[in-house]
């Protein structure tokens, strides 16, 4: 065993979406699971230390930020960003699902568009059609698996809407947002008078090469933007329901930070605030750690789909990790290929077909779990073509 990433933790009956809720969801459970994302990590000692800390004072009453939170959230955006921001800030929140939510209740009115790019994170369509808003797509450009800004659509869909959901970096097609790209669609915001909700929950998982810029970083950008920051991704934290919302500009602060207080969503959990803190203060060189062991995976996975498996194209994997995988040569409708991956290749799978209209023929698959555990789904999917 080379790496601690390597070693295989049986996560089931522990409570987790990703393997006791796969019969309920997936209809069996005898599967690679390699859907939701999260990763079959464990996480840092220094997040289990400060747990298991937390745990030695037995009362779990209302939760109060002290400084330490703000600091280490400051912290990490300065040291690994070079964002410079403030406290006041800050608006706590259990999730960024919620706080696209909050935003949208906040900030828009019923009937107001609200636009995404398309192939996207499912819960960014609910975010307006849940809440009666306009929901505005604007689909990326494939070129080969390669995803690309449609600048002549995005700039006359803008003109229709009030807020714009930016994934950045997106999943699931793994780009990660260069800083002309950023600039180009910031400009274009400016222009239309339209809110940005910038969504960085997979801001710290980016590859040799590709650089994270927060949005909110960018020129005078801040004053039309609501940055989503989380370690839930990066730490595999997601079940401690912590996140922040970062609004320098207090028009846009005030009614999000109303509304949060409204729904008692701010209190927090006290394990959730001791594990972000531990793991923006004292997880770094576990998160380098993982970073190499998810590059070379990233790097197994796109070498084997090119040399074993031509037919299907993978999007080259700058963030994140899922790699989003285009079917559509295998000529199968998305029940079938569905289908085929459960029940013959025996790998539960999220259908590309979840993210919009452009995701048909598309699966995406997490590799956040031991790369024996991935060499597997590639080997099984690779057999696949022989049953075609
Ligand atoms: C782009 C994006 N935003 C948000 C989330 C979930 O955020 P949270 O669990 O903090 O609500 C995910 C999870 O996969 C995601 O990929």
């Amino acid at each position: 065993m080379n790496s601690r990433f390597d070693q295989a933790i049986d996560r089931r009956k522990s409570g987790c979406f990703k393997y006791d809720a796969l019969s309920i969801l997936h209809g069996r459970d005898d599967v690679l699971s390699m859907w939701v994302a999260d990763m079959d990590f464990a996480v840092s000692e220094e997040i289990q230390s400060a747990l298991s800390e937390r745990l030695k004072h037995p009362v779990f009453g209302y939760n109060y930020r002290l400084p330490d939170f703000y600091e280490a959230v400051q912290l990490w955006q300065k040291t690994r960003f070079a964002w410079a921001t403030q406290e006041d800030w800050i608006v706590a929140v259990p999730g960024i699902v919620p706080g696209i939510s909050l935003a949208v209740l906040s900030l828009t009115e019923p009937g107001d568009g609200v636009l995404i790019q398309t192939p996207v994170y499912p819960p960014f369509f609910n975010a307006a059609t849940d809440h009666g808003r306009h929901l505005i797509t604007s689909p990326l450009i494939n070129n080969n698996g390669l995803y690309s800004i449609d600048w002549e659509d995005l700039e006359t869909k803008l003109k229709q809407a009030k807020l714009f959901i930016l994934c950045s970096p997106h999943n699931p097609i793994s780009r990660v947002w260069s800083r002309e790209e950023l600039c180009k669609m910031g400009h274009l915001c400016q222009k239309h008078g339209v809110i940005v909700f910038s969504d960085e929950i997979h801001e710290d998982l980016v590859y040799p090469g590709f650089k994270h810029i927060p949005f909110a970083s960018i020129e005078d950008f801040a004053e039309i933007t609501i940055t989503g920051i989380s370690p839930a991704k990066s730490f595999n934290i997601a079940g401690l329901a912590t996140a922040v919302l970062m609004i320098s500009n207090p028009k846009l602060r005030k009614p999000v930070k109303v509304l949060n207080e409204k729904l008692h969503l701010y209190m927090g959990n006290s394990f959730g605030i001791r594990a972000l803190i531990a793991a923006y203060h004292d997880s770094e060189v576990w998160l380098e750690e993982l970073l190499q062991y998810l590059n070379v995976t990233r790097e197994m996975i796109v070498d084997f789909f090119q040399r074993e498996i031509p037919s299907v194209k993978v999007s080259p994997i700058e963030g994140t990790y899922l790699a989003w995988m285009d079917f559509k040569d295998w000529e199968l409708d998305d029940a079938e290929l569905q289908n085929i991956m459960l029940n013959k290749a025996l790998i539960a799978l999220e259908p590309g077909i979840k993210y919009g209209e452009d995701g048909k023929g598309y699966m995406r698959l997490n590799f956040g779990c031991p790369r024996s555990t991935v060499i597997e789904a590639l080997n099984r999917i690779k057999n696949l073509q022989g049953m075609l």
